[in-house]
């Protein structure tokens, strides 16, 4: 009887098994349930998926219970939702999030555990918002300082991006979000950026634009990317069979799904054979303007579905393409193990205040007068009136900037949080005024209202003790915004003019620029103490008080390298060609020597270079020691050496190892970055670094042969505190 009882109880739920189809078994293989997905839809279904149905959703499968994808903007904190059809706002009340640091400021921490705390807060903000793709990490290169958009990624250097990326990555997609890195591939100007033609030599390609995004695919493992609005030698990005099918699904075996940029699909064959997945944005801008389009008549829709009944184009690309869809769709959607996520916490709040005090730059540190102290960090006894002059000292620089606009629940702007350290000792005085955010052009203040703010700002500093002028850029249009470039290196609405005046009497400047750029400096010799403190989001407040008040000994370095002159970065060294091109192509004509690149091999220093930050103590380094005086190509190389904190308070320095090639075949930088390390010392204390180098970090992308590769003989390692402050070096030669 038993037995019988058993047999009938095993046959039951072998019968309930079989009836719960593949596809919703989540304990089956992924690929056992895509294959299932796939072979129960139709055509028409797998062609509906490629495509968007609103502006930030594409559909699933509704007749199997597929649920749809909702992606969000964007790097630094989940959007606001917006309309179904077009990009304004739909005004939700529960949609107020956290803004972290911008992705320069997270850069500058030179600190992957810090890149993975921003990951993990939010990722968890973003599945609280039900969303399943988060609309970054940007990882395009710093090439020029008037790029709109520098603010939103990593910096000039391909280490130092990739690095930064891939713990973000990783820890976004543990809460079941997908990361969308982002823009694929040299997006790196605005200025025509829906078709500029981009021309380079594949060894600025493969050495400098791609390594970040290989990281990000490969290591990071990110479960979508983002294809860049401009062209790369003929072909838009977003359909482009060497970026997308050679180079990212073949070489980089990437399985996951390439989404357009919002409007960057531009043909249909091209779109069906060029590696594309899921078209969104057609007919649109990508940031205001919209035409009356519908979705059916996408590039990846009605026409793609005629060409694949027609057999113009085979069945194998939507099979290809629905298939990543699904996969992603399992991996986020109808992911049944993702936690909840939260917003708001406690938690994302002190992830934002940390990663923005360890990422602030001090950029200089000098005293006001001979046998003083330098004027940072601040000694709150010795100042009764604290004038805090500037616009960005109130202004909610989470508005503007475009896609990457923010809405707040919490806000701590640089005067709130001085105030809350120096309470009514603090006096403000705006100074310069820029206008709302907006696209249209706001820079244009009237000279009568200029001259008046700049009055009152200097009437006051001549009273006060301590001046701290908080400056720079903002989000507005032509500034750090997407959708345009900078038109000119220097600071704008009259701030040099301010600068000079407020030097002029009062002496004790200090001078915080909130920028995702560099800008020109006439004035750099005379102001006593600069802080380049990026966009920092929600807590941006308290994080720079943390860093003014010496709360927070700062350990930023910067990721990118601050030119003289604008003519002294590279890719501004030739003709227009180069930047920003002819309105239809550009050519980098710099190639490889992007940044500190071009600074060392060209011998022009940068005003401040890239690595370069100041702390309120300070580190020796002990002489570097290699393990042996040659590598074999498959062999390592150690290098080890001390720092010590010599100075008197605690503090975390970053450590810097870069590679030269003494002598190539080909031209080669100066040096690379190659490894780096961030290390926190008490006072007294030293330490031992470690560094490990492979025959992988010698290597030049060879043009003849499609290939890495390393020339045997001498190389040099140097160690440094900045890519122009070299501490020591090691010869050591590859075999
Ligand atoms: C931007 C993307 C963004 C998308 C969606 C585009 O204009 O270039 O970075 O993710 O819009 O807002």
């Amino acid at each position: 009887m038993k037995k019988l009882l058993t047999t009938l109880l095993c046959a039951c739920s072998l019968t309930a098994a079989a009836q719960t189809p593949v596809y919703l078994d989540d304990s089956q293989p992924i690929e056992a349930r895509v294959k299932d997905a796939l072979s129960r839809m139709t055509l028409e279904e797998k062609v509906a998926m490629c495509h968007a149905q609103s502006k930030f959703s594409s559909p699933g499968c509704p007749r199997l219970g597929i649920p749809e994808l909702w992606m969000s903007d964007g790097p630094h904190g989940v959007r606001a939702e917006i309309n179904w059809n077009d990009w304004g706002y739909a005004q939700w009340t529960n949609d107020s999030i956290t803004a972290f640091p911008a992705l320069t400021c997270l850069a500058a921490t030179w600190n992957p555990e810090m890149a993975a705390r921003y990951g993990k807060a939010i990722g968890e903000e973003a599945r609280y918002r039900e969303k399943d793709v988060l609309l970054g990490p940007g990882v395009n290169i710093y090439r020029t300082p008037l790029n709109g958009r520098n603010f939103e990624y990593m910096g000039e250097d391909p280490y130092l991006a990739a690095e930064m990326c891939v713990p973000y990555i990783q820890e976004v997609q543990k809460n079941g979000v997908a990361a969308c890195i982002k823009h694929y591939a040299l997006n790196n100007q605005e200025e025509w950026r829906g078709h500029i033609d981009v021309n380079l030599s594949d060894r600025a390609l493969y050495e400098i634009y791609l390594p970040a995004f290989k990281a990000g695919i490969e290591r990071g493992g990110s479960w979508t990317i983002m294809g860049a609005y401009n062209k790369l030698r003929g072909t838009h990005c977003c359909h482009n069979d060497l970026l997308l099918n050679k180079i990212l699904k073949q070489d980089w075996k990437f399985d996951g799904c390439v989404i357009t940029d919002w409007g960057g699909a531009h043909d249909t064959r091209e779109a069906a054979l060029g590696g594309l997945d899921i078209e969104m944005g057609s007919y649109t801008n990508g940031l205001t303007s919209e035409s009356a389009f519908t979705y059916d008549d996408y590039y990846l829709a009605r026409p793609y579905l005629k060409m694949l009944q027609s057999g113009e184009v085979p069945l194998s690309t939507i099979d290809d393409k629905a298939s990543r869809i699904l996969r992603l769709i399992f991996r986020t959607a109808m992911n049944r193990q993702k936690p909840y996520g939260a917003i708001c916490t406690g938690e994302h709040y002190a992830a934002a205040r940390e990663i923005g005090s360890e990422g602030i730059v001090l950029l200089k540190n000098a005293p006001v007068a001979k046998k003083e102290n330098p004027l940072l960090p601040l000694v709150a006894d010795n100042y009764r009136r604290i004038l805090v002059v500037g616009d960005n000292a109130v202004r909610l620089l989470n508005e503007g900037g475009g896609s990457s606009e923010l809405k707040v629940k919490d806000m701590v702007s640089p005067l709130d949080g001085l105030r809350a350290l120096y309470g009514d000792r603090v006096e403000f005085a705006q100074g310069y005024k820029a206008g709302r955010p907006m696209y249209g052009r706001a820079d244009e203040v009237p000279v009568a209202e200029e001259d008046a703010l700049r009055a009152e700002a200097v009437e006051k500093a001549r009273q006060a003790d301590l001046v701290i002028l908080v400056g720079g850029l903002n989000k507005n249009h032509f500034q750090d915004c997407e959708g345009g470039d900078r038109q000119y290196f220097h600071l704008p609405f009259g701030q040099d003019k301010l600068i000079e005046e407020l030097l002029a009497v009062n002496k004790k400047l200090v001078l915080v620029l909130l920028s995702g750029n560099a800008v020109e400096m006439p004035w750099v010799d005379r102001v006593p103490a600069i802080v380049q403190g990026w966009y920092l989001g929600s807590m941006g407040g308290r994080s720079l008080a943390d860093v003014l008040s010496g709360q927070v000994n700062p350990s930023g370095k910067l990721p990118f390298s601050f030119p003289r002159r604008l003519t002294d970065c590279g890719a501004h060294a030739f003709d227009a060609l180069s930047y920003p091109g002819d309105s239809i192509r550009e050519e980098y004509k710099e190639d490889i020597l992007v940044g500190y690149r071009w600074h060392d091999t060209k011998k022009i220093p940068a005003l401040f270079p890239f690595g370069h930050g100041l702390s309120y103590t300070t580190f020796s380094y002990g002489k570097p020691v290699a393990s042996a005086k040659e590598m074999t190509p498959d062999g390592t190389l150690t290098i080890r050496l001390t720092v010590k904190n010599s100075g008197t308070c605690a503090g975390k320095e970053v450590v810097q190892l870069y590679v030269g090639d003494e002598r190539c075949s080909v031209l080669r930088p100066v040096k690379e970055l190659k490894r780096f390390t961030k290390v926190a010392l008490a006072p007294g204390e030293e330490r031992e670094v470690t560094f490990t180098l492979t025959a992988d970090d010698l290597k030049f992308y060879d043009e003849a042969s499609g290939s890495w590769k390393a020339e045997p003989g001498k190389f040099t390692a140097y160690i440094a505190a900045s890519s122009a402050d070299v501490r020591g070096r090691v010869q050591f030669e590859l075999f």
